[in-house]
């Protein structure tokens, strides 16, 4: 079968951006959460969205979700702006596409039973569902992610129930609506190591039985290989890196993707880099000029100092912003970070803090 033709994706963002006005003592200024983003979701395929505590991943979800209106760009469902301005536009919305939150014990409500649970979102999705309808609707629901027998679940309260069981019925939920799109705000990080597992071979069941079109969200870029089709990399707000999720993570690119991939060579390890390192998320509210990634990068120049890296082709499918891969005379030579760094260096220890509030034209040398 041929395939020249890119199959339209289902969800498709175009140039999102997100600022948050933050109003100090005698400032003021918008946090730049996220910056011009494209992306792609197509049908019975993962996308994993991979970067550290801040990037503004959630920020993504939440504008997809459209729980919260975007400073610019827009949102295609099938091809056809799907921008919601109202709420009878967003219940149609949210029929097509649904969240799934990382913490199950928060998104439940703890004083209902399943049965309740996944009664009111049948209803919300598919009218009134009554007798052996909602019987057997409910049976369906528990089956798809294997909570069987069904029986003994459905009258099950919240805190009868282990995590994983937990984040089964918020997917269940999520199920209700017959979504063509899951968006998957870290769904597994709270949970035990052991059942993390469980939770995203049932996301692969959903996307390879259902269809159903998945974003990711994730610290762990070796969860993303495993489960994504395509790994996306997000620093400070901005795409940085695209590809198959196989060629992202054996091959990195950009200096960034290179730093997160090689210097964690234990998934957890880059969980907890990622998470406790350095704190609290950096501000936003002055991000570095050029290219953000720039005050930490050992190959910065003055043109990464001054202007934005866009997008370019680095391999098939596969593109970077660094000015490393572009044609420009002036552009800086990239290597292998290792190389230059040494030795599986920490995130943290990179050439001085993640954001300049200056505006990052004093760059670290
Ligand atoms: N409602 C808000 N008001 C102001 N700033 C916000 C708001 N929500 C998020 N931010 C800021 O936007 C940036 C991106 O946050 P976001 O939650 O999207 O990051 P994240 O990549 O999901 O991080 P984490 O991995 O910790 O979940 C951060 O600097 C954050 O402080
Ligand atoms: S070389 Fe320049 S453009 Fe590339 S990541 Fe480093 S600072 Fe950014
Ligand atoms: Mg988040």
């Amino acid at each position: 079968m041929s395939n020249t033709q890119p199959e339209q994706p289902v969800l498709r963002a175009e140039a999102l951006r997100k600022h948050f006005p933050v109003r100090g003592i005698g400032t003021s200024g918008v946090v730049h959460a996220v910056d011009d983003v494209d992306l792609d979701l197509h049908a019975g395929r993962v996308v994993a969205l991979v970067g550290e505590s801040g990037s503004g991943k959630s920020t993504i979800a939440r504008l997809l979700a459209q729980l919260m209106p975007l400073t610019a760009g827009r949102i295609v469902l099938d091809g056809e702006d799907a921008t919601v301005h109202n709420r009878r536009a967003f219940r149609r919305y949210v029929g097509r596409v649904q969240m799934i939150f990382q913490d199950p014990f928060g998104s439940i409500n703890p004083i209902h039973p399943v049965r309740y649970t996944l009664t009111r979102a049948l209803r919300i999705h598919r009218g009134r569902l009554r007798g052996r309808e909602l019987e057997a609707a409910l049976d369906e629901l528990l089956e798809r992610v294997q909570l069987t027998p069904t029986a003994r679940y459905v009258d099950k309260y919240p805190h009868e129930l282990s995590g994983g069981q937990r984040q089964r019925v918020a997917i269940a939920r999520a199920l209700a609506a017959n979504p063509d799109v899951l968006l998957a705000d870290e769904p597994i990080s709270m949970l035990d190591v052991s059942i993390r597992l469980g939770i995203l071979n049932l996301l692969k069941d959903l996307r390879d039985r259902l269809k159903i079109a998945i974003l990711y969200i994730t610290h762990d870029i070796a969860s993303a290989r495993y489960f994504a089709d395509r790994t996306m990399v997000m620093y400070a707000g901005r795409i940085v890196e695209t590809g198959d999720s196989e060629s992202v993570t054996q091959d990195p690119k950009h200096p960034y993707t290179q730093l997160l991939v090689r210097s964690a060579p234990d998934p957890d390890d880059l969980e907890a880099r990622a998470h406790g390192a350095r704190g609290e998320a950096p501000s936003l509210v002055n991000p570095p000029s050029g290219c953000r990634f720039n005050p930490r990068c050992p190959f910065a120049t003055e043109l990464c100092r001054t202007e934005v890296p866009p997008l370019l082709e680095v391999g098939e499918g596969r593109q970077a912003a660094c000015w490393g891969y572009s044609e420009r005379p002036d552009r800086p030579k990239v290597t292998d970070v290792l190389e230059v760094l040494g030795e599986r260096p920490g995130l943290d220890t990179v050439a001085g803090a993640p954001y300049s509030t200056n505006g990052g034209t004093e760059a670290s040398t």
